[in-house]
């Protein structure tokens, strides 16, 4: 890792559009080494291949492997698993949730078989749920099993807010709380424009319509794209959190821990703010919610438990 002069490795397990968008951007950005890994394997072969043969071009040096067998993937620094099914229009994250929940078992298996010691970010849906799924399954302490969302509903909740109050992106700070699904929670008292508090730009309505866009920020997308769901947005989030990690920042960004009397909430996925570094989550700092944000918070975290009782009843985790 940063410590050392050897590059990382970033193993990305899933090849299709996030995975190999995951792939693209990570190795673009020189964060380490990349390693394409889906049941389809020429597929996942052929995608590194075809990246490598960019970097010429693009002028990036990253190594790129890819195929179906995990020892490709041996002592990988970050694995990022975006296998599963993605959504279709008029689908809910959590219809995915039996078919993708024995998909993300038997990869964080596998991943754990060949890097123990990984930092594991989680991207399948339903994501909350996922991010149990691998929890359990890697048998890794939760400091080094992350799920992304967080990034991903900031980024909209902040692309929204740039739209409307006809700014730059780069500068609009914000950030989304709670399960990645229809009851996650923006957090506009939080937001700034340069500095400036949203409150003092837009009207009440007006930020109200933003929280709503974003919280179907997803399904937007997909009713737009007819055979899937996002990707790039998706994918340049969880580089982003790799990014994070391998160059030990130590960012501050919104991601779904698994809460431990935190915020009030016990052996629970949910997105809150936490600080990214090479050891994975090194401090989870708390804020504090006003009753309003606490209410959605709560509603939130019990739509996560709902999922996981629903595994239990199924016996899917
Ligand atoms: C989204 C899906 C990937 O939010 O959950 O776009």
């Amino acid at each position: 890792m940063s410590a050392t002069n050897r590059r990382s490795k970033i193993s990305v397990i899933g090849a299709g559009f996030v995975g190999s968008t995951c792939a693209h951007w990570a190795a673009s950005k020189e964060l380490g080494d990349v390693v394409l890994i889906d049941i389809n394997g020429d597929a996942a072969k052929g995608k590194a291949l075809d990246l490598f043969e960019a970097s010429p071009v693009e002028g990036f040096d990253s190594g790129l492997q890819g195929g179906s067998d995990y020892s490709l993937t041996k002592d990988s620094d970050v694995v990022i698993i975006t296998a599963g099914l993605p959504r279709k229009p008029g689908m809910s994250r959590d219809d995915l949730l039996a078919t993708n929940s024995k998909i993300v078992k038997e990869c964080a298996q596998n991943v754990a078989k060949y890097s123990p010691n990984c930092v594991l970010i989680i991207v399948s849906n339903p994501l909350d749920a996922m991010c149990h799924v691998a929890l359990q399954a890697s048998g890794f302490p939760r400091e080094r099993v992350i799920g992304m969302a967080g990034v991903l509903d900031s980024a909209r909740f902040r692309s929204f807010i740039a739209m409307e109050t006809q700014t730059s992106v780069e500068d609009v700070q914000a950030f989304v709380f709670g399960g990645h699904g229809d009851t996650m929670v923006p957090m506009p008292r939080y937001v700034s424009v340069g500095g400036i508090p949203l409150q003092q730009m837009l009207s009440k309505e007006k930020i109200d319509q933003i929280v709503d866009r974003t919280r179907k920020g997803g399904a937007e997308i997909v009713e737009l794209l007819k055979t899937g769901s996002a990707y790039y947005a998706p994918a340049a989030s969880a580089v982003q959190m790799v990014e994070s990690i391998v160059r030990d920042k130590k960012r501050i960004l919104p991601c779904a821990v698994l809460l431990k009397g935190e915020y009030g909430v016990n052996d629970l996925f949910v997105g809150v703010l936490a600080k990214l570094g090479a050891k994975g989550i090194e401090a989870i700092p708390t804020l504090e919610l006003n009753a309003e944000e606490k209410g959605m918070f709560e509603k939130s975290a019990g739509a996560v438990k709902g999922l996981v009782d629903d595994m239990k009843r199924l016996g899917l985790n």
